[in-house]
Formats: structure tokens, C-alpha cells, sequence
């Protein structure tokens, strides 16, 4: 099945897999769409043919916790636009990162992350992974001598995201990748704010890609999702993991899903394009103090981004001269972007990190993280950018 799966899709653009992968195998009585189905478990009269599918040895469903014919069609859309042997999803991006983190180390073991990861990433590095027994290491996030020294060091798992969240820092995947197999690590990186389309974390060397399905793969800010892709072996870890740990993904979340990928390189192309546009108008605003966007020349690593990205994303934050207080005199101004702690979506959402992706997280923890309260993370829609722009000048006028 996995050939016959690779004889379907070799060859085909990003564009077309984004339309096409995943979506035959499970079409009943000539519907065009994958079916939604929902059926706790699957029958089979038979034993044997029962214990050929239980036991993986022909293909087949037995429990939807463990699989279904939804959310693998889900699973093989993403599998297929990231380049990965294998893939499966979770409930949200949380249980993909938490399931991938449980499932990959051990007590006494020691992970290697940097500092700027999503906020509940962040927690999971401070409070939960400690308290079993997991050594946390978590370096200055761009500064790639500490961390090469840090992982040659010693770990089991070296953990990426890139572009950060809400600084949009980025990280040398290739050449951490590379420092990662040295030590003999698994590498994983959240793609989260790139996308597959923008950038493929598994041909840059890493072992493991992931994603909150809830941004940009979901796009409409309807759904909730998580899905790791990458080596067979991996996979297979996590997978067992989820099914036993049950946050396994509802067939309607997978269905919705799998329709919203159908545009996604629709909306990502007007979402780079568009976050260029306002970085870059931004950059020329008085009320405006510093614009974080990996596509500026001025982008501390804009070189690092633009060898590994093959477009900058829809995400970008800017700091207003004004601090806090500016912020909260701007955002009600905005009239065309949802205030709301969410991303990737094809409306304009904007939010600070203190209610958003480090809501979880104190000001003082915030302000060691580099991340100033008068941040504002601006997630671009794929409305006119014209309007956008319009829309941010008179909302700036009071900064
Ligand atoms: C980069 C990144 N990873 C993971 C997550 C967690 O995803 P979810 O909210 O779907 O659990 C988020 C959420 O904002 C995120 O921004």
C-alpha cells in the first residue's frame, strides 16, 4: 500500500498534493470526498481476516483510538506534503508535542531545546518533563556555538521550532540537524509557523517534523489538530503512545482538515506575501519600535531563513515604542483582525504574547525570554494588503 501510495504522488508538486494526496483510498460508492466516518470500532466476521488486521499484517481499521479511514487520509495528505515516510495526528498541536516528547525519552535522559519555543512547549519543558525524571536544557535560542556545544554534550532528543513564537527567531535546522545525528539525538522540529510549504525540516536532515494543525493546516481557526510525520520507526513510537494514551483525532476535525489543506498553498502564497508587505511598512512607522519578520533584510538571521525557507510565512510581530499601555490602546482600534489567541487563520488575528503564546508564562518570565510587553503578534490573513495596511495606520495613530 505504501508503494502503491508513492506510485500516486511521485513527481507531483507541493500545490498538487496539497489537492490530491490522501484523498483515494477511502472513497465509498463513487463520492468525490473522503467520507467522514464515524465508527467507534471496525466488524469483521471472520477471526482470521480480524487478526490479520489487529495484527498489522494486512491493512485495515480496529479501533478508531488506534486508526481511521478520515484521519489517515488526513494524515497521509500531511505525510505526503512534508516528504515523510510516515506520519500520525493527535487531538491538538499540545498532544503532538507532549506525545513526541513522552514517547521519545526516558527518566535520566536529557532534551535540548532553546528558549523561545510556543509557550505551552515551554511548559512542558519546565514543569512536567523534570518531574519525570528528564533533564531540561534550554539554550539561548539563535546563538548556534551554545547550542552545537550543548547537544554535542550529550542528549536523546534536540527540539526545534523555527520561526519562534512570538519573535519569530530562526533557527539553522541543517546545521543543528547535523549536530543532533552526531550525538547520536533525534532531532524533531515544530513547522508549525512555516508550514510545508514553506520549508521541509526533514530534507534540512532533521528526523521528526510537527505541527498544530490547528494554524495554518487548519487555516479557519474552526478546528483543533496535531500531526508528527517522519521515520517509520519514530512514528511508530509516538503512534503506540497516543493509541494507548488515547488524544487521538476526531474523524470531523480530520474531515475539516483535510478540506482546508485542499487551498493551503493558496492561502500561504497570499499570506507570505502579504506579511512581507506590512513587515516591511511597518518598518517605516515612528509609533513602531522594532518588526520581527524572518523575510526583512534587517532580520538578525534573514540569511539562515532564506536559504532553508522557500517563503517567510504569515506570521510577524511588531514592539510599539509606547510599551503595554500602547498596545491596549491600539488593538481595539484594529478593525480587521480578530483580537484572539490564534493563528494562521484567513482572517487577520492579532494578540500580545501575555494573552496569547505566553499567556502562560509571567512578565518576568516573559521579559528573561527576550519577549517585551509591547509586543504585538500580527498573524496576516489573506485579505487586500492595501486593507490591512490601512487598517494598522489608523490603529497606530493612537500608539
Ligand atoms: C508553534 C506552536 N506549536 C504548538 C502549538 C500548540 O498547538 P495547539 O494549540 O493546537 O495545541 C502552538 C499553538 O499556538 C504553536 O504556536
Amino acid at each position: 500500500m505504501a508503494q502503491e501510495r508513492e506510485r500516486l504522488t511521485a513527481g507531483l508538486s507541493a500545490d498538487t498534493l496539497s489537492v490530491w494526496a490522501g484523498e483515494g483510498e477511502s472513497l465509498v460508492q463513487g463520492a468525490t470526498q473522503v467520507p467522514v466516518v464515524y465508527s467507534a470500532a471496525y466488524g469483521y466476521p471472520d477471526v482470521d481476516a480480524w487478526l490479520d488486521v489487529a495484527l498489522g499484517r494486512t491493512p485495515g481499521h480496529v479501533y478508531s483510538r488506534n486508526t481511521n479511514p478520515t484521519v489517515q487520509a488526513f494524515e497521509e495528505k500531511v505525510r505526503a506534503l512534508e516528504g515523510a515516510a510516515a506520519a500520525t495526528s493527535f487531538a491538538t498541536g499540545m498532544a503532538a508535542v507532549s506525545d513526541t516528547l513522552f514517547a521519545l525519552l526516558s527518566p535520566g535522559e536529557r532534551v535540548l531545546s532553546v528558549k523561545d519555543t510556543y509557550g505551552g512547549t515551554n511548559r512542558l519543558f519546565l514543569d512536567f518533563l523534570p518531574r519525570m525524571g528528564i533533564e531540561v536544557e534550554l539554550c539561548e535560542t539563535t546563538d548556534h556555538e551554545q547550542l552545537e556545544a550543548a547537544i554535542a554534550a550529550g542528549c536523546a532528543v534536540v527540539y526545534l521550532e523555527t520561526p519562534t513564537n512570538p519573535t519569530l527567531k530562526v533557527l539553522d535546522i541543517a546545521r543543528l540537524a547535523a549536530a543532533g545525528r552526531a550525538a547520536g539525538a533525534t532531532v524533531v522540529v515544530d513547522n508549525t509557523f512555516a508550514t510545508p510549504l514553506n520549508q521541509s525540516p526533514l530534507a534540512l536532515g532533521a528526523d521528526l517534523v510537527l505541527h498544530s494543525a490547528t494554524k495554518f493546516l487548519g487555516g479557519h481557526a474552526d478546528v483543533l489538530g496535531g500531526v508528527v510525520c517522519g521515520d517509520p520507526e519514530l512514528v511508530g513510537r509516538i503512534y503506540h503512545y497516543r493509541e494507548i494514551t488515547g488524544a487521538a483525532l476526531d474523524p470531523m476535525a480530520a474531515y475539516l482538515l483535510i478540506r482546508s489543506m485542499k487551498t493551503l498553498h493558496l492561502r500561504v502564497e497570499r499570506q507570505n506575501a502579504n506579511a512581507l508587505r506590512i513587515a516591511e511598512w511597518l518598518e517605516t512607522q515612528p509609533a513602531v519600535s522594532v518588526v520581527n519578520y524572518p523575510g526583512l533584510a534587517s532580520h538578525p538571521q534573514h540569511e539562515v531563513a532564506a536559504r532553508q525557507m522557500r517563503g517567510f510565512g504569515g506570521v510577524l510581530s511588531f514592539g510599539l515604542e509606547g510599551g503595554f499601555e500602547a498596545v491596549k490602546r491600539v488593538l481595539p482600534r484594529l478593525r480587521l483582525a480578530h483580537r484572539a489567541a490564534n493563528l494562521g487563520a484567513v482572517e487577520t488575528v492579532a494578540g500580545p504574547p501575555a494573552t496569547t503564546s505566553h499567556v502562560e508564562c509571567t512578565p518576568e518570565e516573559r521579559a528573561a525570554m527576550g519577549i517585551p510587553e509591547g509586543l504585538i503578534r500580527y498573524s496576516v490573513g489573506i485579505e487586500d494588503a492595501g486593507d490591512l495596511i490601512a487598517d494598522l495606520a489608523q490603529a497606530l495613530e493612537v500608539a
